[in-house]
Order: C-alpha cells, then structure tokens, then sequence
C-alpha cells in the first residue's frame, strides 16, 4: 500500500464519523483533499453536510467536487472537522502547517465540538519536533519577531534554524496574508510551554502546535486504519 492508499484509508475510515445534516470542518492537504473527494461522492449521493473549508485551496476543491460551502461567520459553531497533520504525538499533539494553513485550520478546529486527525501512519512520531514547526507572523516586523522566537527557544533549551518559507517568487504568504518561519527545533519535550510562549510574542500571529484539540486520531498503515483516542 502506498502512501496515498493508506490516506484514502483513513479518509474513508473518518467518513465514518460523519452524518448527514452536520456542519463540518474541512482541513487542508493531501489527506484532506482525499476525505473531501469521498464525502463528494456521498453529497453526489444525497448525503447533507455543510461545509467550512479551512484554506482557499481547500474550497476551491469543494466548489470543483459540489460539496456545499458556508464561511465560518455563518455557520460559527460546527459539529466536527476532518483535517490532515504533519506530526501526531501519543497524546494527539499535533504539529500542523506544512500546507501554510495552520491560522485558519486553528480557528475552525477551535470552533468544532470535536476534531479528528486523518493521517498515514509516518505521521506518528514519539516526541514532536523532527517535521520544522510552522509559524505564522505578521510581515511587520518580522527581524524582531525571529529575535523573539529564537529567546524564546533558548529560554527552553531548544535552538535550530529558522526558514522564512519561499514559494515561487519570493516569500510564501498565507491566505491570511502573513509569513510562515520554519523552526527547525528538532526533538520538542514541552510543546505546551513552546505553544504558550510562542502565543505571547506580538509578531506571532499563530503557531503549528494543536494542543488538546484533536479528540481522535484516524492512522492508517499497510494492515488498514487504527484509531488512537485522546489521553492513552
Ligand atoms: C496544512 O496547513 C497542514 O496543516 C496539513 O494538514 C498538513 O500539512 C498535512 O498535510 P498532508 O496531508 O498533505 O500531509
């Protein structure tokens, strides 16, 4: 099975999760976009959701499929949202952002009674850190901003590079209209203490880690999809 299979699997396994009249969250990424080309086809097939897509790459999909879209001010308390990681940890810690939607994915996770975490199984790590973690800061300021963050990662014995990302023709900006550093910390041992410090500098508009927010976790490998639960 190879990658993409084993995303199908546990896109098809969290369809499960979804019932028809739900108003649902729709994550951004590979994985995602797999769960979201599934729940077209029962849309197709007269299933009911609405939906809030967690990026512009991710609705423009949707539009494309006919899965039916609301933004988020008009359908501000949602029952679940379906998204994709970068990193899942035992305790469902999540290092999210590789897609540069980290901002909007955060906002509609925190909006949703319940998230879950589609995922291939490559994605389950022991301790978070070996993917770069994303952060979104505003462009203004942005040399300060990267001083901040790097006393901040001393302060917790954590240091590596941080990679203003790029895209084509210069610096890569979110749908927000912010930057993203890559923090290349490596092994991260309190991602609640980076997560709250990180949140305290002006400059920071968001951070990758999603800390008590996902309440089940879909991981699929070659034998199928396995769920893991919040606090194991
Ligand atoms: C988007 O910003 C990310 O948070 C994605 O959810 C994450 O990068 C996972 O993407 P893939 O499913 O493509 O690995």
């Amino acid at each position: 099975m190879d990658a993409r299979e084993m995303k199908i699997k546990a896109a098809e396994a969290a369809l499960a999760h979804v019932e028809s009249g739900m108003r649902l969250g729709i994550g951004t990424g590979s994985t995602a976009e797999e769960f979201v080309r599934l729940l077209a086809e029962k849309v197709a097939g007269g299933f009911r959701v609405e939906g809030v897509p967690t990026s512009e790459r991710t609705a423009r999909l949707c539009v494309e499929l006919g899965v039916p879209l609301k933004s988020l001010d008009e359908l501000p308390a949602l029952d679940l949202t379906i998204d994709g990681a970068d990193e899942v940890d035992q305790a469902l810690r999540l290092i999210k952002g590789g897609g540069g939607a980290l901002l909007r994915e955060k906002i509609v996770a925190a909006a949703s009674e319940r998230m879950i975490v589609i995922a291939d199984e490559s994605k389950l790590v022991e301790t978070l850190g070996a993917f770069a973690l994303p952060i979104e800061v505003n462009p203004f300021g942005l040399v300060s901003t990267r001083i901040a963050i790097d006393k901040v990662a001393a302060r917790l014995g954590l240091s590596g590079e941080l990679t203003l990302r790029q895209s084509g023709d210069g610096e890569f900006t979110t749908d927000g209209g912010h930057h993203i550093i890559d923090a290349s910390f490596g092994r991260i041992p309190d991602a609640e203490a980076l997560s709250s410090e990180l949140n305290s500098i002006p400059g920071v508009v968001e951070h990758g880690l999603f800390i008590n927010m996902a309440a089940l976790a879909i991981i699929a490998g070659p034998a199928g999809a396995r769920t893991l639960q919040k606090n194991r």
